[in-house]
């Protein structure tokens, strides 16, 4: 199959080098607004190239993928469904609600699968806790605790167009809580803190968050957030049950140093980025997405999924602003 792949920055260059060495897929090419970027990606994989968006969805290729900035995602996925071309396109679905709400309709009414860009639902960790919550081996779940602590800040480009914070980041979180434990959001409390750079500020947005949300049945979850994690790149969960209790992220690499006296653990090099910390999820969810391209699996991560962890955020984003809980029947929907 010939899969396009549309922006080569940080997570689209990254996906390249899987998506080229993916049994399924017998030609990738790629392309980029920064046409040169493309190009150069292209020489130093030996992949294709196309000289824009537009030639890369008229070049017949089977799947696309969409990697671009944000602002790029909701056109290249109209064209997309328009041209009934199965698509992965990387977390949010778009920078609003409304058009989350809109592309979410379309791509529903559509019969093309569409894959978005939650690889915590292909890691083996998160997987073995939602096994193990399903059959209820923790007992009742009462409490969660989720954290997604960036070792450094991205570029400050990166941050006007982002989405902000709670919509960028810990949407992820939003999801996996989602994901693990089969319940919804009912509501949230959320805030925020700026102690680093100044773009953070200038653009309306946090380096730091915490949330505190309350499940459909009375589950209680802490999310936390950073840009600043100078220990190292820290995303882990925590599920508490009456039975039992299962953590996804304390192995080796935990970036976090013990108090206690003559503790040996961690003992491992600590992740600096998502794209060390998530690798096989990554693989794993491109291969997948190569699975639905062939007919062989359906989406497991759909606009659905993508809307209502996108709702998340936004009842994070309102209670942030308004310093109040947000019930997510407040929130715009299908
Ligand atoms: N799933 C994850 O863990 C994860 C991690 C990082 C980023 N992301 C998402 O991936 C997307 C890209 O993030 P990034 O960090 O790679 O950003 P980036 O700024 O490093 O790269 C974006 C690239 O897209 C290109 N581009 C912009 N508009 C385009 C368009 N219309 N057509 C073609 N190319 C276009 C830019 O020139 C740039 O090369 C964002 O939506 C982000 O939320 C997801």
């Amino acid at each position: 199959m010939r899969i396009g792949l549309a922006g080569v920055g940080r997570i689209g260059a990254f996906h390249a080098e899987t998506l080229r060495g993916l049994d399924l897929v017998d030609e990738l090419v790629v392309t980029d607004v920064v046409t040169d970027a493309a190009r150069a990606l292209a020489d130093r994989l030996g992949v294709s190239f196309a000289a824009s968006p537009t030639e890369l969805l008229a070049s017949d290729i089977d799947g696309l993928v969409v990697a671009t900035a944000t602002p790029g995602h909701a056109a290249l996925l109209r064209q997309a469904v328009a041209a009934g071309l199965p698509t992965f396109c990387e977390k949010p679905l778009a920078a609003t609600l409304a058009e989350t709400i809109e592309l979410a309709k379309l791509v529903d009414a559509s019969s093309v699968p569409v894959q978005v860009g939650f690889q915590r639902r292909f890691d083996s960790g998160y997987g073995r806790v939602a096994a193990a919550v399903a059959r209820g081996e923790l007992g009742f779940v009462h409490t969660i605790r989720a954290n997604t602590h960036d070792q450094a800040p991205p570029h400050a480009t990166y941050i006007p167009t982002s989405g902000g914070l709670l919509r960028d980041c810990s949407v992820h979180d939003f999801d996996i809580i989602r994901f693990v434990t089969g319940r919804e959001v009912a509501s949230v409390y959320a805030t925020g803190a700026n102690k680093g750079a100044p773009f953070f500020s200038e653009a309306g947005d946090v380096d730091t968050a915490a949330a505190v949300l309350t499940l459909d049945d009375g589950t209680l979850a802490t999310v936390t957030a950073t840009r600043y994690n100078g220990a190292g790149h820290d995303v882990r969960l925590e599920v508490m049950g009456s039975e039992a209790t299962l953590g996804v992220g304390f192995d080796n690499s935990l970036a976090v140093t013990s108090a206690e006296p003559g503790a040996g653990y961690p003992t491992g090099a600590r992740h600096r980025s998502f794209m060390e910390r998530f690798l096989p999820a990554y693989q794993a969810e491109l291969k997948a997405f190569a699975e639905v391209v062939g007919g062989h699996r359906v989406s497991a991560c759909t606009v659905g999924d993508a809307l209502e962890a996108f709702r998340v955020s936004e009842a994070c984003e309102v209670s942030r602003r308004e310093g109040r809980v947000v019930r997510l029947d407040e929130i715009d929907t299908l």
